[in-house]
């Protein structure tokens, strides 16, 4: 997508962290913005940092909520008119070994990191495709839904799911000038430590509340070394651009990604495919989505 200025983007989680970064790259670049987010005091910070000039709208919004997500589409049109950006990207943290997950840890990392995508689909691509002035779909992953890290079973399924429904996606909208990129970054600046404070009490039962407490205790250990977010929306916006399959913003996770595909590759038997099954399946054989190869400019 290549001209950005004056066009509408929709960012969930746009509060804080990456997302209130997206909402400043998009800014600066003169978009219309609406940030959406489950904490009203992260809108009002948020607000504060954007400041008054911008194009700037915000919402309150739980991703989970089916209807609410419809109400803020609606406003969102309302006010700033149709919407070609949408950014998928409220996000909760959860760690700890998959043994202790209680049947609550689970419900709300999927009803969250997954399901908060999935409704930010069903909510807009039938308004984008209806508008038909083409688009793009930014859903916000993490390193973690390329290969597993350790100790983030629950976070990383979710994390897959968000890659996988992005490159089905991204098949599909081909064809309708609406292209769809994975943002899978690593350590940036953002306020996951947080994500308690908005877990909804009906899901409160869980099995890492000592896991909670040290993760408390260690927050910033990582701020030295965590990417502004700032600079990560602006690696969004240009991945926007150039309608990058994946918008991956750390190089340090390179080795990681490569033992992944050669694992894959690895487990494939070596004999020679069968010719005749080969022409029954060729359609499951390839995807063009994995023929794109970036212009450098
Ligand atoms: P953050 O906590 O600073 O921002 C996330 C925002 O989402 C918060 O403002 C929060 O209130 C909002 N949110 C949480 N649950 C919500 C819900 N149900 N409905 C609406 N809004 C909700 O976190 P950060 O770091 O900016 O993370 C953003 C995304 O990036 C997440 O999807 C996260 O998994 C992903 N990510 C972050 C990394 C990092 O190092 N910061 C690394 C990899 C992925």
């Amino acid at each position: 997508m290549q001209k950005i200025k004056d066009k509408v983007a929709f960012i969930t989680g746009g509060g804080s962290g990456i997302g209130l970064g997206m909402a400043r790259a998009f800014s600066a670049a003169g978009m219309k913005v609406i940030i959406a987010d489950i904490r009203r005091d992260n809108l009002d910070r948020a607000m504060d940092v954007l400041g008054e000039a911008a194009e700037i709208h915000p919402i309150q919004l739980d991703v989970t909520d089916r209807e609410a997500f419809a109400a803020a589409a609606d406003e969102a049109e309302q006010v700033f008119g149709r919407v070609h950006v949408l950014c998928n990207n409220a996000g909760i943290g959860i760690i700890g070994p998959l043994r202790q997950a209680t049947w609550d840890d689970w419900d709300w990392n999927m009803n969250v990191n997954i399901g908060g995508v999935i409704n930010g689909v069903q909510t807009f691509l039938p308004r984008m495709l209806a508008h038909g002035e083409g688009g793009h779909i930014v859903n916000t992953a993490s390193t973690g839904g390329l290969y597993v890290h350790g100790g983030a079973g629950l976070y990383c399924t979710a994390k897959f799911a968000v890659v996988g429904l992005s490159e089905a996606l991204r098949g599909e909208l081909a064809q309708d000038n609406i292209g769809v990129s994975a943002f899978c970054p690593g350590p940036t600046e953002g306020r996951l430590v947080e994500s308690g404070k908005t877990r909804p009490a009906h899901l409160s039962h869980t099995g890492y509340a000592e896991i909670e407490k040290q993760r408390q205790q260690r927050a910033g250990y990582l701020d030295d070394v965590r990417m502004p977010a700032l600079e990560a929306g602006r690696r969004v916006l240009e991945g926007i651009r150039h309608n990058d399959l994946y918008i991956i913003t750390h190089p340090e996770f390179r080795d990681g990604i490569r033992a992944r595909c050669d694992a894959v590759l690895e487990a494939v038997p070596q004999y020679a495919p069968d010719p005749k099954r080969v022409k029954a399946i060729s359609f499951l054989l390839s995807n063009p989505i994995y023929d794109y190869r970036r212009e450098v400019d």
